[in-house]
C-alpha cells in the first residue's frame, strides 16, 4: 500500500527520503511526494507516477532541509494526481498518511464551516487542516496530533512536520504499521524498515495507538493514554540484498529462483530426518496443540490459496476438521466456533488489514488460541497472535507473491504434521511426509532449470484475452494461484475451476481461442482429470498440461505438455506452483507490463 519515510538529521535529508521512497515503491505507486523544512520554509515536491519522476523534479529544482517527510501513494480517496499526492499541507503544517480516515466527510464539513479550503479529494487533507486548526490552542505539534487522532475513525500511520517546530517530526500509528529508525545523531520514521536500511539497522516498532516525537538527537514515545513509554530497539541482521535485483531483470524472477534456498530455510532447524521438531512453534505451543480439535484459517489472496491447500492436508493427513475463509468476508459475518478451534492466519506481510481485523475480531469468539504463519517478524499479526511460525522467505519485493506462497505451504505442512501427530497421524506417515519435504528443494531446483521451456509455452498466451486454469482436489487451489498470478501481472483475464465443474458452465467458454492450463500430478484423480480435459479437446480448446512425467500425456497440435519430475504427492502442489509462476512471469515480460509493480495493486494491503 502507500509508503511513508521521514527523517530528522543535521544534514540534507532529501536524498534519504527519495532513496527510502524507491525502496517502498513496491508497496503502492501511483504518485509520490516529499516536504522538507529549510530556513523556516516548507518546501513541497510532488510527481505523478514513479519515484524517479519525483527525483528528477528534486534534481531540476533542488530542495534542501534537515527535517522532512515523504510518501508513495496508492489511491484510495481521489484519483492518482499531483493534487492528491501526499504530503498535504495546511499553512505551516505538512502531513503524510497511510490508511483511511473513515469519518473524513464529517470532519471536512466541520473544517469547511471554519473556513478551510480543500484542494484535493483525499481524506488526508482533512488531517492537515485539522492539525492546523488545533495547533494554536494545543501549543505544540505533539499535542495537536494527540487531539487530532482522538477524532479519527479508521486506520492511520502519520508523519507530520511544521515550520513552527523546524527540528521535529511527529508521528503516530493505529491500524497501519510505522517504525522509528534509530541513527547516530539522526533519526527516521518509515512504514517499513526496508525503506531505511541504507541509513540504519536499528528499529523501534511502534505499537497500536503510539505517538512519537522524533528529532535528530532524541526519540520520545507516548502510548495511547499519553503516558511516556519505552519500546525496545530491535537490530535487523538480514543483509540488504533483498532490495537488489542482482543478475535478474525483475524482483519477481529473482524471488522465483530463490525458492530452492528459501524452502531449505523454512525447513532448517524444524525437522529431523523423520519428524517435525516440537520446539519450532515456541514453548507455549505444546499445551495449546494438545487441545486442538479443529482449525479455522483466515487469509487473503495468495495466502488464502495456501490456506485452501492446507485444508486438504489437515483433513486428509491429520483427520482434523479445517475451514478456510477469505478474511474480508469472515470479519463481517457471525460465525459459530467449535470448541478447541485454533485460529490460524496466513500472511506474507503480517499487515493485511482484513486478516488483522479478523484476528482482532476473533478474540471474543471463543477460539482456543491464535497462530499466524507469516513472513515478517515484528509485523502486527505476529505480535498480536499467541503463536507464530515464520516462513523465513526473506523480504519479498515483487507485488506478485511467489516465494512467500511456497514457503507458507511448507510451514503449513509443518503445522499439519505437528497437530496431526497429536490426532490421527501415525509416526510412519509423519516420517514419509518429512522425507518428502527433504526432497523438495532439490526437486524445485530441477523444475526451475526448465525455465527456458516455459518461455516457449508463454508465447502462446501473449495475444489472448482469457485463460482457464483447471485442477482437481488439492491442485484446484494451485490452479487458482496460477490464474491469480497470470491476471495480476499480465492483465489477461484468467479464472480457475475445479476440472469437474467445467461441464456445469465454463465449458461454454472453450473454443480454439481459449488456452486451458491443467495441473496434472500423477495422483488418484488423474484419470478423472483426463476425462475433463477430453471435454476441452473435443471443443478445440488449446491445452497446456503441467504433468507428472509418468502421467501419459502426449503433445499434439492442440495439446502442449510440460513434464515435471516425479515427486511425492504430498509436495506435488508446491512443485507445480513453480512453472505456473514462471508462465505468468514470461507472459508479462512478453507483453511488456510492469512485472514487479503491476497497475492498481500494492504489496501490503493495509486498508480494508
Ligand atoms: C499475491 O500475488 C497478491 N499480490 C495478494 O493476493 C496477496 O497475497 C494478498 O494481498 C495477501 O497479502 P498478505 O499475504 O501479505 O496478507
Amino acid at each position: 500500500m502507500c509508503g511513508i519515510v521521514g527523517a530528522a538529521a543535521q544534514r540534507n535529508v532529501t536524498k534519504i527520503l527519495v532513496e527510502g521512497l524507491k525502496r517502498l515503491e513496491y508497496r503502492g505507486y501511483d504518485s509520490a511526494g516529499l516536504a522538507v523544512i529549510c530556513d523556516q520554509q516548507l518546501t513541497l515536491r510532488k510527481a505523478l507516477g514513479k519515484v524517479a519522476g519525483l527525483e528528477e523534479k528534486c534534481i531540476a529544482n533542488p530542495v534542501k532541509g534537515v527535517v522532512g517527510i515523504a510518501h508513495t501513494r496508492w489511491a484510495t480517496h481521489g484519483k492518482p494526481s499531483e493534487l492528491n499526492a501526499h504530503p498535504h499541507s495546511s499553512d505551516h503544517i505538512a502531513v503524510v498518511h497511510n490508511g483511511i480516515i473513515e469519518n473524513h466527510a464529517q470532519l471536512r464539513q466541520r473544517l469547511r464551516n471554519q473556513g478551510y479550503e480543500f484542494v484535493s479529494e483525499t481524506d488526508t487533507e482533512v488531517i492537515s487542516h485539522l492539525l492546523h486548526s488545533l495547533y494554536d490552542q494545543a501549543g505544540s505539534l505533539r499535542e495537536a496530533l494527540r487531539l487530532a487522532i482522538a477524532e479519527f475513525d479508521g486506520a492511520y500511520a502519520l508523519g507530520v512536520i511544521s515550520t513552527r517546530e523546524p527540528d521535529t517530526l511527529v508521528c503516530a500509528r493505529s491500524g497501519s504499521p510505522l517504525v522509528v529508525g534509530v541513527g547516530f545523531e539522526e533519526n527516521f520514521i518509515a512504514s517499513d524498515p526496508l525503506a531505511l536500511r541504507q541509513v540504519t539497522d536499528r528499529f523501534i516498532y511502534l505499537e497500536e495507538g503510539d505517538l512519537a516525537v522524533v528529532t535528530a538527537a532524541n526519540i520520545e514515545i507516548f502510548e495511547q493514554s499519553g503516558k511516556p513509554v519505552t519500546r525496545p530497539v530491535d537490530r535487523i541482521t538480514e543483509t540488504d540484498e533483498a532490495s537488489d535485483k542482482g543478475q535478474y531483470r525483475h524482483f519477481m524472477l529473482k524471488e522465483i529462483h530463490e525458492q530452492t534456498r528459501v524452502l531449505r530455510n523454512t525447513l532448517q532447524g524444524r525437522v529431523s530426518k523423520t519428524a517435525v521438531l516440537d520446539g519450532c512453534f515456541g514453548t507455549d505451543a505444546q499445551t495449546i496443540f494438545d487441545q486442538v480439535e479443529a482449525v479455522q484459517i483466515l487469509a487473503c489472496g495468495t495466502s488464502y490459496h495456501a490456506g485452501m491447500i492446507a485444508r486438504y492436508w489437515f483433513e486428509d493427513w491429520a483427520g482434523i476438521p479445517c475451514a478456510v475463509e477469505v478474511a474480508s468476508e469472515y470479519r463481517y459475518r457471525k460465525s459459530v466456533v467449535r470448541p478447541n478451534t485454533l485460529f490460524v492466519s496466513i500472511s506474507q506481510s503480517g499487515e493485511t488489514a482484513d486478516t488483522l481485523a479478523a484476528l482482532r475480531g476473533s478474540r471474543e469468539s471463543g477460539y482456543l488460541a491464535s497462530l499466524t504463519v507469516c513472513n515478517v517478524a515484528n509485523s502486527s499479526l505476529v505480535r498480536e497472535s499467541d503463536l507464530s511460525l515464520m516462513t523465513l522467505a526473506g523480504p519479498e519485493i515483487g507485488v506478485a507473491s511467489t516465494k512467500a506462497f511456497t514457503s507458507q505451504l511448507v510451514a503449513l505442512q509443518l503445522l499439519v504434521i505437528a497437530l496431526g501427530k497429536r490426532a490421527a497421524m501415525s509416526r510412519e506417515t509423519e516420517a514419509e511426509l518429512v522425507a518428502a519435504l527433504h526432497q523438495l528443494p532439490g526437486l524445485c531446483e530441477q523444475v526451475l532449470a526448465l525455465d527456458s521451456q516455459i518461455v516457449r509455452i508463454s508465447e502462446a498466451f501473449t495475444e489472448k484475452k482469457n485463460a482457464l486454469f483447471l485442477g482437481r482436489g488439492v491442485d484446484y487451489p494451485i490452479a487458482m494461484e496460477g490464474a491469480l498470478k497470470l491476471k495480476e501481472i499480465s492483465y489477461i483475464h484468467a479464472e480457475a475451476y475445479p476440472a469437474g465443474e467445467l461441464k456445469h458452465g465454463p465449458l461454454a467458454l472453450v473454443d480454439d481461442d481459449m488456452p486451458v492450463v491443467a495441473v496434472a500430478p500423477n495422483n488418484e484423480l488423474l484419470e478423472k482429470l483426463k476425462s475433463n480435459l477430453e471435454e476441452v479437446q473435443a471443443r478445440g480448446g488449446k491445452l497446456f498440461v503441467f504433468a507428472d512425467e509418468s502421467a501419459g500425456f502426449m503433445n499434439d497440435g492442440n495439446t502442449t505438455v510440460f513434464n515435471l519430475p516425479h515427486a511425492p504427492l504430498s509436495i506435488a502442489p508446491i512443485l507445480y506452483t513453480l512453472p505456473l509462476q514462471l508462465l505468468a512471469y514470461h507472459v508479462a515480460v512478453l507483453k511488456g507490463t510492469d512485472v514487479d509493480q503491476p497497475r492498481n495493486l500494492a504489496k501490503s494491503v493495509t486498508v480494508e
